[in-house]
């Protein structure tokens, strides 16, 4: 087995957990970050050797095989381009990029130059997401009617909470959509193998002018600051939306997603009904998964993969009873992914490449889009 020697640009909340995940496949050594600033302290907490404060030194200096983009979304563009124009695989977090023109330069230059690329749609890599996946594929759900579902967070709930995703600048003209809105979606279109074909979206921004903190904070970190460190600031993109879908097998789907729902801390919900059975699914109960039966009772699956279809077994590393959830889906998305520049195979589907980054892109422009003109979209109209 190949050892891999990777970069990782940007240690917030998001970079220090691929750090983690790296580290957990075995195979891949984390030899340098990059940050904006002191970023050799940064790579001193995370134990990683060297910091650089600019990613195109670290690259050109490492030259990694792969270097995993985690910095706000504006910049991934120039940095995931950077790194290919030199061979260097590239992991990105999503969504891909700000722009879709910016997506459709990435996953053609990405095609062109075969290489080996990966977003990080975490969701789909659930075990519980690979059964509903693998009960899908064999039948057992039947036709799919309807899927509805969402994801809930509370993190932007005060008018004082602030982060860079408030600002389309750097983060892009949709929020709660291309932010959490794109988990979902990414999910539901890799589980049911089912694509969006037109929609209908719903924007409210119930914050319209939000206090911004006047000292950076990172996401997450939950820093005390008092009244005179703010300053107030008009706010353009969602706190919340609602979409309606039609997909191309006939089937209908709505979703429901909110950054300042109180109480909800980071709840996905997945609901599918088939002409056989229907399937649930919570993130915050993540281990289990429930099928709805009309002629007899109903069940719950464990995340048991000694009882779980081989698609799910494969995304799972714990016997029944021991927990897997957020953290355990980079592992198995990095796995993938890792596998796949091994064998220097680009047409590996199971993990979301540039391809799917480009697809978000597509639903997340045709979502804001819809929201805009308030009527019904095609995807890529
Ligand atoms: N897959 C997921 O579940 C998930 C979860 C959270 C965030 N994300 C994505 O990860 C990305 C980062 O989000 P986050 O929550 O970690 O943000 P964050 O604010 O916590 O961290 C971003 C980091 O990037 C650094 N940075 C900014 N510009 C840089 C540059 N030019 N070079 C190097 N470093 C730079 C910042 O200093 C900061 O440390 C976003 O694209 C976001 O959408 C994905």
């Amino acid at each position: 087995m190949k050892k891999f020697r990777a970069c990782v640009i940007g240690v917030g909340f998001i970079g220090a957990a691929h750090i983690e995940a790296l580290r957990r496949l075995g195979n891949v050594e984390v030899v340098a970050v990059s940050g904006t600033s002191n970023t050799q302290a940064k790579a001193n907490a995370h134990f990683v050797p060297k910091g650089y404060d600019d990613y195109k030194a670290m690259l050109d200096t490492e030259k990694p095989d792969v270097v995993h983009i985690c910095t706000p979304n504006a910049s991934h563009f120039d940095m995931a381009m950077y790194a290919m124009e030199r061979g260097i695989s590239v992991v990105c977090e999503k969504p891909l990029t700000k722009t879709l023109d910016e997506a459709k330069k990435l996953a053609a230059y990405a095609k062109k130059h075969n290489i080996v690329t990966g977003v990080n749609f975490n969701c789909r890599w659930y075990p519980q997401i690979m059964q509903v996946k693998a009960m899908i594929q064999s039948g057992e759900v039947g036709a799919i009617h309807t899927i509805h579902g969402g994801y809930l967070q509370d993190w932007l709930f005060f008018d004082t909470d602030y982060s860079w995703r408030l600002e389309p600048e750097l983060s892009g003209n949709s929020r709660a959509f291309a932010d959490i809105g794109s988990h979902w979606i990414d999910m539901v279109e890799s589980a049911t193998g089912l694509r969006v074909v037109e929609l209908l979206a719903d924007f409210e921004t119930f914050h319209k002018i939000r206090r911004k903190p006047l000292k950076p904070i990172e996401t997450f970190s939950g820093m005390a600051l008092r009244p005179e460190d703010y300053e107030e600031k008009p706010i353009h993109t969602e706190d919340y939306c609602t979409v309606v879908f039609r997909f191309n097998n006939g089937a209908h789907g709505t979703c429901t997603i909110s950054q300042v729902f109180a109480g909800r801390k980071n709840q996905i919900l997945l609901s599918i009904s088939g002409s056989k059975c229907s399937l649930h699914w919570d993130s915050e109960d993540s281990n289990e998964l429930w099928i709805g039966r009309r002629e007899t009772y109903n069940q719950k699956i464990a995340k048991d993969p000694s009882i779980l279809s081989p698609l799910a077994r494969a995304s799972t590393s714990y016997p029944g009873g021991h927990v897997e959830g957020f953290p355990d889906t980079f592992k198995q998305n990095f796995k993938a992914i890792y596998a796949a520049i091994e064998a220097g195979d680009t047409s590996r589907r199971d993990f979301a490449n540039f391809e799917d980054g480009l697809r978000e892109m597509e639903l997340c422009e045709a979502v804001v889009r819809s929201a805009k003109k308030d009527r019904w979209v095609k995807v890529g109209e």
